[in-house]
């Protein structure tokens, strides 16, 4: 694992970014696993910087979200894929077809999540996911439990999941209760991984998922057992790494 300790958050944004950029420059065709949260809004502001000054394109590229909210279509402002289309997709030269987020509005979980199993596997596997760190170590929606989810799945959010949402909705009422995220099998298969944190509040699930026992009730500890991890934090989220 390599670990970055960036000065600010634009810091650890560029550097990100500059990760990802890199991978598309030189594989242009590249499957990308992306995002959401707040951690990644900076990173890909700085992509769309990149593209609209002349540096990168993104025509040839394939994209596959880590999760979605079960109930919630496509144009709802606070689905997955309406915030993709905002700070990514309407901004840059990609292919919206080419870019997939798994089908929140499809009742049928078994039916939405075998489906984007299946549609990662046929574009060849994701080249290089792009993750955000969860307050309970989170990734994706796999929240801490007794086992590793191994495929795509449907979750229950876990409350603490719920309340730290619940700030982008007009209230925790109307937060989802469920999700459909990639399985920590799925996200080990990517060939690459960047993992991005900034802030106090993520200092110590930095050095527990990073530095501590490998543990389904940390999540993001098994990408310790990943050979080709990068994690990119700013100084404050870094803050108990030595
Ligand atoms: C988002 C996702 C989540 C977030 C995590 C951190 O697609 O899967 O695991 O990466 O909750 O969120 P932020 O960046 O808002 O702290």
């Amino acid at each position: 694992m390599k670990l970055i300790i960036a000065k600010s958050y634009e810091d650890m944004s560029r550097r990100a970014a500059d990760v990802l950029a890199a991978r598309v420059k030189e594989q242009p065709s590249c499957v990308l696993g992306l995002a959401t949260g707040s951690t990644p809004i900076g990173l890909y502001a700085d992509l769309v910087s990149d593209y609209e000054a002349g540096e990168i394109s993104f025509a040839d590229v394939e994209t596959y979200n880590l999760d979605e909210y079960r109930g919630l279509s496509g144009d709802h402002d606070q689905s997955y894929r309406y915030f993709m289309n905002d700070n990514l997709f309407d901004h840059v030269d990609i292919d919206k077809a080419r870019t997939h987020v798994p089908d929140g509005a499809c009742a049928d979980a078994e039916e939405a999540c075998a489906a984007y199993e299946a549609a990662i596997e046929a574009a060849g596997g994701v080249d290089i996911q792009l993750l955000g760190l969860g307050h309970n170590g989170h990734i994706g929606f796999n929240e801490p439990c007794d086992e590793f989810p191994k495929a795509t799945h449907c979750v229950q959010l876990t409350e603490s999941t719920i309340n730290a949402n619940s700030r982008l909705f007009n209230s925790v009422d109307e937060v989802p209760r469920e999700a459909y995220t990639m399985g920590i099998g799925t996200i080990m298969k990517a060939r690459e991984i960047l993992v991005v944190a900034n802030g106090e509040g993520k200092a110590d699930i930095v050095r527990r998922a990073f530095f501590g026992p490998v543990t389904p009730e940390v999540p993001a500890s098994i990408l310790q057992f990943h050979p080709n991890v990068t994690v990119i934090v700013d100084e404050e989220a870094g803050r108990l790494c030595e």
